[in-house]
C-alpha cells in the first residue's frame, strides 16, 4: 500500500534567514507543477501518443515492437537474457516451468565500465559478448550446448521492422558511441559471438519497458502498462494494430496486439509544455545529445542528482544570497558528481535536525552547510524528487486516457521507482489530481514489476519462438 500523502516540509521553517527563504521561495515557484499544469501536459501528451503512432510520426518515436501477445503461462523452455542497462551488464539463464509457476533463474552481474560509453562499437561488442562467454564458461563447464535462444534487453530507442533487429535510432542515458546510431545492432553483435563460437542466437531484441509489460502481465492479468523510472525513464503498453497508422501499409491484422515501445523521454523536445527551469536548460545543453529526452531530463535518475547541484552551485553564485559562504566549493562544481543515491539520502533523513544530511555534505563535498542551509538543501531534494513523480504520472495518465482505461495495474521497474523516498506516493497523489479521483482505492495503480530484464526476455523470446513455430513471422 502506498501512504496516501507524502511527507512535505513545505511551509515549515524556523529561523532561516530571509535571503535564504527568498530563495526557498522562488525554488518552490521554479520546480512545483501544480495539478492544472499537470492535466495540461496529459492532454498535450496523449495527442502526442497519437501523433507518434502515425504516417508522418511526431516528437515521441512509439516504436512498433513486435511482440504481439500477453504470456499465456504455457510458455517453456530454457532461454538467456542480457540486460545491458546503464550501470550494470546482467546474464541470466531462465528457465520457464511446464505451466505458469516457479522460475529457475541463474545470473552474473558485470560492472559496465563507465568508459565503455563513450568507447568504440567494437570495444562495446566485445565487452558484451565477453561477459556471455564468461557467463558460458562458469555455468556450462565442459557442457556440449544445443543454440541457446537469447532475449536482449537493449533499452535504447529502436526501429524495428522485426523482432530481431534494431536500428538504434539514438543513444540515450549519457552513452555516445560514434558509428552505432542509424545501424543494426543485431549484426555486429551476433558476429561477435560467432567470432567466440558461443552457442547462442538472438531471438528477440527486447526493450527493457516491454520487457517489464509482458513479465508483469505473467503474474497479473490487470497489468497494461510497463514503465521503467531508473536511469532512464519510459513506458510500453499493447496497442492494437488497427490504431497504428504507420504500420497500416503492412495489411495487418488490425486486431492484432502490438506493444508499444513509447520512447516517452522525447516527450516535449519541441518545448510547448513542460515547466522548464534555468538548470533543466542547462542540463540538455551540456548533455551529449542536446535538445533530446527533454522529459527524460527532468525525470530520469541520470539527472536528478545534476539538477540538484546545479542549483546549488547557481545559488552560492549568487550575490543576494549566502549559502556555503567562504567555502571551497570546488568538489560540487564537479558535473554528475552527485547521483540520485545522494537526494535520497537526504530525502530519508529525518526532519528533526538534519544530521546525516550535514554529514553527507561534509564527507562527500567537504562542506559544513548551517542548520538554515541544511533547511533549503532538504527542501531542494524533496522538490525535485516530488516534481519527477509528478510528471511521469503525466505519461501514465495520457497511455490511460488514449486507452480509456479506467482502471487498470501499471508495472514499474528501476532504481528510482524501487528507492527514491516517496516517489510511488508522490506519483499516486498526481494521478489522483489528474484523473480527479474522490475513490478511497485508486482506479489505476503504480506497482513494483517482476524481472522485466530477465523473465520478460525471456519470455518474449519464448513468445516470439512460438510465433515462428506456428508460421506467423
Ligand atoms: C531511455 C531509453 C529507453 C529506456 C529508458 C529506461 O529512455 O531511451 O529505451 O526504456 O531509458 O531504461
Amino acid at each position: 500500500m502506498v501512504a496516501r500523502k507524502p511527507p512535505s516540509r513545505k511551509g515549515s521553517f524556523a529561523d532561516v534567514p530571509k535571503d535564504l527563504m527568498d530563495q526557498i521561495n522562488r525554488l518552490e515557484e521554479l520546480f512545483s507543477v501544480p495539478t492544472q499544469k499537470l492535466k495540461e501536459i496529459t492532454t498535450h501528451f496523449q495527442s502526442e501518443l497519437t501523433r507518434g503512432l502515425s504516417v508522418e510520426g511526431g516528437t515521441i518515436p512509439m516504436n512498433p515492437t513486435w511482440c504481439m501477445a500477453f504470456p499465456d503461462g504455457y510458455e517453456t523452455g530454457t532461454f538467456l537474457a542480457l540486460d545491458m542497462g546503464g550501470t550494470n551488464l546482467r546474464v541470466c539463464e531462465i528457465t520457464l516451468p511446464e505451466a505458469k509457476g516457479e522460475f529457475e533463474i541463474i545470473q552474473s552481474k558485470y560492472r559496465m565500465p563507465e568508459e565503455l560509453k563513450t568507447g568504440t562499437a567494437e570495444e562495446l561488442w566485445d565487452y558484451v559478448a565477453d561477459c556471455l562467454q564468461q557467463f558460458i564458461e562458469y555455468h556450462h563447464e565442459e557442457e556440449k550446448l544445443d543454440q541457446l535462444p537469447l532475449g536482449f534487453t537493449f533499452s535504447y530507442p529502436a526501429t524495428q521492422d522485426y523482432i530481431d533487429h534494431g536500428v538504434l535510432q539514438r543513444w540515450t542515458k549519457g552513452f555516445d558511441i560514434e558509428g552505432v546510431e542509424g545501424k543494426d545492432v543485431v549484426p555486429p553483435f551476433q558476429a561477435a559471438l560467432v567470432e567466440r563460437g558461443l552457442p547462442i542466437k538472438l531471438t528477440a531484441l527486447v526493450n527493457d519497458t516491454t520487457g517489464t509489460l509482458i513479465a508483469s502481465a505473467y503474474t497479473d492479468t490487470e497489468m497494461r502498462i510497463g514503465c521503467i523510472f531508473g536511469t532512464g525513464c519510459n513506458a510500453a503498453y499493447m496497442e492494437n494494430v488497427g490504431s497504428i497508422p504507420k504500420l497500416s501499409h503492412m495489411n495487418l491484422d488490425p486486431d492484432m496486439p502490438m506493444a508499444i515501445n513509447c520512447e516517452w523521454g522525447a516527450f516535449d523536445n519541441e518545448h510547448k509544455v513542460l515547466p522548464r527551469t534555468p538548470y533543466d536548460i542547462i542540463i540538455d545543453k551540456e548533455s551529449p545529445r542536446p535538445g533530446q529526452q527533454s522529459f527524460e531530463k527532468m525525470i530520469a535518475g541520470l539527472y536528478l542528482g545534476e539538477i540538484f547541484r546545479l542549483v546549488l552551485v547557481d545559488l552560492h553564485e549568487n550575490p543576494d544570497c549566502k549559502i556555503f559562504e567562504g567555502q571551497d566549493i570546488s568538489k560540487l562544481k564537479k558535473p554528475y558528481s552527485l547521483d540520485a543515491g545522494f537526494l535520497a539520502q537526504i530525502e530519508e533523513d529525518p526532519f528533526e535536525n538534519l544530521s546525516e544530511t550535514l554529514d553527507l555534505f561534509q564527507n562527500k563535498l567537504s562542506i559544513a552547510a548551517t542548520k538554515p542551509e541544511l533547511e533549503l538543501i532538504r527542501r531542494l531534494a524533496e522538490l525535485i524528487g516530488t516534481r519527477a513523480a509528478r510528471l511521469s504520472s503525466c505519461g501514465v495518465a495520457a497511455i490511460c486516457k488514449k486507452k480509456g482505461w479506467k482502471t487498470c495495474h501499471v508495472g514499474a521497474d528501476g532504481s528510482v521507482f524501487h528507492q527514491y523516498p516517496h516517489f510511488k506516493a508522490r506519483g499516486a497523489e498526481a494521478l489522483r489530481e489528474i484523473l480527479d479521483w474522490t475513490e478511497k482505492k485508486d482506479p489505476i495503480e503504480i506497482l513494483p514489476s517482476e524481472d522485466g530484464s530477465g523473465v520478460g526476455a525471456a519470455l518474449i523470446a519464448a513468445l516470439t519462438l512460438k510465433r515462428v513455430q506456428q508460421g506467423n513471422y
